[in-house]
């Protein structure tokens, strides 16, 4: 392996137009587990995101770490997350909309990428503490969208660096973006002084979230395109 000390994010726009030719070869390159849980959808579109962000662990792994991409290397812990089994480094994948994104990193890692649509703020009641919820109303409704997005996505980046899926209450950790250089986040539960936090746009229509341990420098995504993963 490499010393890829930097953390690598990568992000895909998803052709959904690809040709079946393609969309099969791609399928037989990836685990077996996966293959078939990606065959069982519904949707032609959710399969391709789903199918696009192990394509991008695939390019990932052989790109920045020298390391061969085959079922046996990844397995899923009991809340769904994977991780590598030699825990090398660690990584995680999000795919909303058009995109799929991926953090790959030498200490725990998390993404999140959401299209933005009409907020359903009924949830926050539920889900965000009242610290986030006061960082969100009261604003105009623009402004008040997007820290809504900013709030959810930094709130799942950490859920899944954390990776016990929503075994963890969304509400029992507070996301705080007032300095948008700093990004905390308070979790009395367990160790968060050393988490940091960082948001992007991949385009106008989505966000995202990155949760890293341990590193406190700038990220710089990496748009990926279809012949890069095709190998
Ligand atoms: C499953 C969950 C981890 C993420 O779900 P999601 O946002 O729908 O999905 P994303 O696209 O961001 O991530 C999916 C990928 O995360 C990975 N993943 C699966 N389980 C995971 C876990 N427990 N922890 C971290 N990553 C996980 C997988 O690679 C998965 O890819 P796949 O779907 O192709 O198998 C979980 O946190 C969840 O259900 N969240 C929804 C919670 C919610 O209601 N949030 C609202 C406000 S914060």
């Amino acid at each position: 392996m490499q010393n890829y000390i930097e953390p690598v994010v990568l992000i895909y726009k998803i052709d959904f137009a690809i040709p079946e030719n393609i969309y099969l070869s791609f399928l037989n390159k990836i685990r077996d587990d996966k293959r078939e849980k990606i065959k069982r959808f519904k949707f032609r579109q959710d399969a391709l995101r789903s199918l696009s962000g192990e394509a991008l662990l695939r390019y990932a792994l052989q790109k920045y770490y020298d390391v061969e991409y085959k079922k046996e290397i990844i397995e899923e812990n009991e809340f769904g997350k994977p991780y590598l089994i030699n825990k090398q480094i660690s990584f995680n994948i999000s795919h909303s909309g058009n995109w799929s994104a991926l953090v790959c990193f030498e200490n725990d890692a998390g993404i999140d990428i959401e299209k933005l649509e009409e907020p359903p703020y009924e949830i926050m009641k539920k889900t965000f503490t009242q610290k986030e919820i006061e960082q969100i109303e009261n604003k105009d409704q623009q402004v008040k969208e997007r820290q809504f997005y900013k709030i959810w996505t930094l709130k799942e980046s950490y859920i899944k660096m954390i990776g016990q899926g929503l075994s963890l209450p969304l509400d029992s950790f507070s996301i705080d973006i007032t300095d948008k250089n700093k990004i905390t986040v308070d979790d009395s539960n367990r160790q968060s002084t050393d988490v940091q936090l960082k948001l992007f746009s991949p385009d106008a229509e989505h966000i995202a979230a990155v949760c890293l341990r341990n590193y406190d420098k700038k990220i710089s995504p990496e748009f990926v395109n279809l012949n890069d993963l095709l190998f």
